[in-house]
């Protein structure tokens, strides 16, 4: 698997499954592979019972992780619902890699999400030769999971029409999947359960039906509260990412990212850090994922076509295009904060002038 572009969570993190795995004595949920406390440690980092070293996966708020685990341990399934780029999709990878070790039974669901692609579809020559049966039937990776008592991941579920969704209902609620051109169903095994996502931020979502909501448990994933843990969440992402990309990440990368997520937050808080001066936000919605992509975006460029270190010059276009989603409304916005804000700071002289010169 060397020359893999993204490895799941399973493979990228195996050793540390491992350790966890070999050290875990805690009881286990049916089917789990670690006992939650494990699970806990997985995504949030910290120590395995003999002292290894378990990297962060998750940062922010333990109590989230813990119910997140919880949740999925009972026979409710679990929401994870936020802004973009909080880490939604990346709980969720994790928390399916650490319970069943298997992150990859995913369903994307969009607004052309139909019923067959959620419970089962047909393979037609098949169907067309022998008629219904099981061989003719292609599972999806709800029905997978289903039968192998493992979790299926649904991304955006509020993405596909509302009818779709309540396709979910009975599988959970009464944990089976009719089968009625078989007359017969699928019964999930101990360990099933599904991880959602969704974003309340979106145009063109479709509202979860009340009897559908009623069988999820909200998780919401809040964007960082505060400056330094921001700052923690990016410097080891944009390391990680660097790595994996082989792509050095130059010692003055640190105070860059510093730079940049100052301006991402006020943009965002709709002030200065000081609460000296109100600003206009703008229409995007500056995640701290949209910092780290603005972040490996300049390292590339400042690896593969500046001198090594890296410069608001290699930065400014990225974060330009991150800030200015409308053309007319965020380059206002944009405009006034250089020339309201960033003009008068001298650490800031160089992205005032590289941001201008893109704008
Ligand atoms: N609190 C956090 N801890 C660790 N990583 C984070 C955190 N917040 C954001 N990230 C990073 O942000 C990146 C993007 O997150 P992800 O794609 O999971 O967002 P999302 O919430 O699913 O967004 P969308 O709604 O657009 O799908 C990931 O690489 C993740 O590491
Ligand atoms: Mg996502």
């Amino acid at each position: 698997m060397g020359n893999i572009l993204r490895q799941p969570a399973e493979l990228s993190f195996q050793s540390e499954l491992d350790i966890l795995k070999s050290e875990d004595t805690g009881p286990k949920p049916s089917n789990w592979q670690l006992s939650p406390q494990a699970v806990v440690t997985y995504l949030l980092g910290g120590k395995s019972p003999s002292g290894k070293e378990i990297s962060a996966k998750y940062i922010g708020n333990r109590r989230l992780i813990e119910t997140a685990v919880a949740t999925l341990a009972t026979d409710r399934a679990l929401l994870l619902l936020g802004v973009p780029g909080t880490a939604k999709s990346w709980v969720s990878e994790h928390l399916s890699a650490a319970i069943c070790g298997d992150s990859t039974q995913v369903i994307q669901c969009t607004a052309g999400t139909d019923e067959n692609q959620i419970r089962y579809g047909w393979n037609y020559a098949q169907l067309l030769s022998k008629g219904p049966s099981k061989d003719a039937l292609v599972p999806t990776p709800l029905y997978r999971a289903m039968e192998s008592g493992t979790l299926c991941r649904l991304e955006e579920l509020t993405r596909m029409g509302s009818d779709v969704q309540d396709t979910l209902i009975t599988v959970l609620s009464e944990k089976m999947l009719p089968i009625p051109e078989l007359n017969d169903a699928v019964f999930a095994e101990r360990g099933f359960n599904v991880i959602a996502t969704a974003n309340n931020r979106d145009k063109g979502v479709n509202e979860l039906s009340s009897a559908l909501k009623r069988r999820f448990n909200v998780v919401v994933l809040p964007l960082p509260n505060d400056l330094n843990q921001e700052l923690e969440i990016i410097n080891q992402r944009v390391a990680e990412m660097g790595a994996s990309l082989d792509i050095p990440v130059p010692k003055n990368a640190v105070d860059e990212i510093k730079k940049v997520v100052t301006i991402f937050r006020e943009l965002r808080g709709g002030e200065t850090l000081d609460g000296k001066i109100t600003l206009k936000t703008p229409t995007g919605n500056l995640s701290t994922a949209e910092a780290i992509a603005v972040m490996v975006g300049g390292l590339s460029q400042a690896n593969w076509f500046g001198g090594g270190s890296l410069s608001a010059e290699d930065i400014s276009s990225n974060i330009v295009g991150a800030i200015v989603k409308d053309p007319v409304q965020d380059k206002v916005v944009l405009e006034e904060y250089l020339e309201t804000v960033l003009k008068k700071r001298r650490d800031f002289a160089d992205y005032y002038h590289n941001i201008n010169e893109v704008l």
